[in-house]
């Protein structure tokens, strides 16, 4: 094989002239025999071409090296660049030289293999290359990629938090404990009380990180381990933090929908950018809603699942539930000065029942309200013991919200489970691979 020109990406191989001989390297993906024609799909970082030997045309040796390749081998190869209408993306490379780098056995993702959707996840490792998990993870990447751009252009420093933790920041029931030389620690399960403590030094904050939650249902829309992107502002009420969710939220979506179109057609998804403002609804007229239509549920408690799901199963738009009971709440949410059973707190939903994607609001800056808070909750003052010294020093109002990055891939990629919005998913039943 010639080494002399360089090695394209398949991206830059649609974009090269006709005739044109070029060098190729990746993976088969596909391919089939047909008669004197062999054809095979190749697939790289960037996306797939179709490849062609002839026999007659091409030489026999290359011929039989294509014929030994099988679906997953890697393979370097050089061919000339063809029109083809038949082809996807109207271009085809017939092949003059080929080599396969590594072999691949049997593949074992085969339509018929997979009898069952944990034998796909059992795979994991390799049913990672399959057309759709590549065509989600390209969406993830995007969403992230968009995040990150937001929060910088927007004046929110980006920082880190552990991971390793002494306090329960979102209830005692869903924590993963470990020992810690001879003490008992936990994995974080956010990263919000990090983020308090942060904008007095730099005002507003933002973080992409891992968080725990050793959830013991089997449901379609909670992972054991979850990426969380979270935001906080100093000198900022509940209604600036809708506002930034929102527009957050909007930026994101948009560019997903500028970059992925190839990859939502793949997942045969139609998904259009929804319009601001979000519509906004109260925790009390979902309550009156879910009553009159037969599914009451006792004020005060956390919606029900199906009560979330019946209130955004026909909508298009996210939407705002907003002013949660201080019952259904963390003890850190402050408190609504008309009504002090209520809490400055919102949850961003996803429209078509894919339901909760983020939960924010206003925190409690007082000192005193936070202890009679913590008193009330039953919890012990002692392992928030700094996040309440934050109180002590000029900590003003500030808001923040926590967007899970699974939750909102899931919706944005219409998945039925939450699973596929992974690459590695963990949940009550799967730590491998
Ligand atoms: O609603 P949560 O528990 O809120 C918090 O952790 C706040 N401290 C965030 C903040 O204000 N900084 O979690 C936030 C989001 C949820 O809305 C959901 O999208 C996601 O994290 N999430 C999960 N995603 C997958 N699996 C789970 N088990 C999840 N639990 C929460
Ligand atoms: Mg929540």
């Amino acid at each position: 094989m010639q080494t002399t020109e360089k090695t394209l990406t398949i991206e830059e191989a649609f974009r090269s002239h006709t005739l044109e001989l070029i060098k190729l390297r990746g993976w088969i993906s596909s391919r089939s025999d047909v008669g004197a024609l062999l054809f095979a799909t190749l697939r790289d970082g960037t996306g797939y071409i179709q490849i062609a030997g002839k026999r007659g045309v091409t030489r026999d040796e290359v011929i039989n090296e294509m014929r030994k390749a099988s679906v997953e081998s890697s393979v370097l190869l050089s061919g000339i660049v063809k029109e083809d209408k038949r082809a996807p993306g109207g271009k085809e490379v017939q092949v003059s030289s080929f080599r396969i780098v590594a072999p691949a056995d049997k593949w074992p993702i085969t339509k018929t293999a997979v009898k069952s959707r944990s034998f796909l996840y059992d795979n994991r490792h390799l049913s990672i290359r399959g057309r759709k998990s590549i065509a989600v993870m390209r969406i993830r990447a995007q969403i992230i990629y968009a995040a990150f751009d937001f929060f910088a252009k927007n004046g929110f420093m980006l920082i880190s938090a552990p991971t390793l933790v002494q306090a329960a920041s979102e209830g005692g029931s869903t924590l993963f404990s470990l020992d810690y030389f001879g003490k008992e620690a936990f994995l974080t399960q956010s990263s919000q009380f990090y983020e308090e403590a942060a904008i007095c030094s730099f005002e507003k904050v933002f973080i992409f990180q891992p968080a725990f939650r050793a959830e013991k249902s089997r449901t379609p829309k909670h992972l054991t381990e979850f990426w969380m992107i979270e935001a906080e502002q100093a000198f900022a009420s509940q209604e600036d933090n809708l506002n930034l969710q929102e527009s957050f939220l909007s930026v994101v979506l948009k560019h997903v929908i500028e970059k992925n179109q190839a990859e939502l057609e793949t997942l045969g998804r139609r998904f259009e950018l929804p319009n601001l403002p979000y519509p906004r609804i109260s925790y009390n007229d979902v309550w009156k809603i879910a009553t009159e239509k037969g599914m009451a549920f006792e004020w005060g408690n956390d919606l029900p699942t199906d009560v979330e799901r019946m209130i955004s199963i026909d909508t298009k738009s996210p939407f705002f539930i907003t002013d949660y009971p201080a019952t259904s709440r963390g003890f850190y949410h402050m408190l609504k000065e008309e009504d002090e059973r209520l809490t400055l707190s919102a949850d961003l939903i996803a429209p078509e029942g894919f339901g909760e994607i983020a939960t924010g609001g206003q925190r409690i800056h007082d000192l005193e309200l936070l202890t009679k808070r913590v008193k009330e909750q039953d919890l012990s003052s002692e392992s928030f013991k700094w996040y309440m010294d934050l109180r002590k020093y000029g900590l003003p109002p500030h808001s923040g919200f926590g967007i899970g990055v699974e939750r909102t891939v899931r919706w944005v990629c219409g998945l039925k489970n939450i699973r596929t919005a992974s690459l590695f998913p963990r949940t009550i039943t799967r730590i491998s691979p």
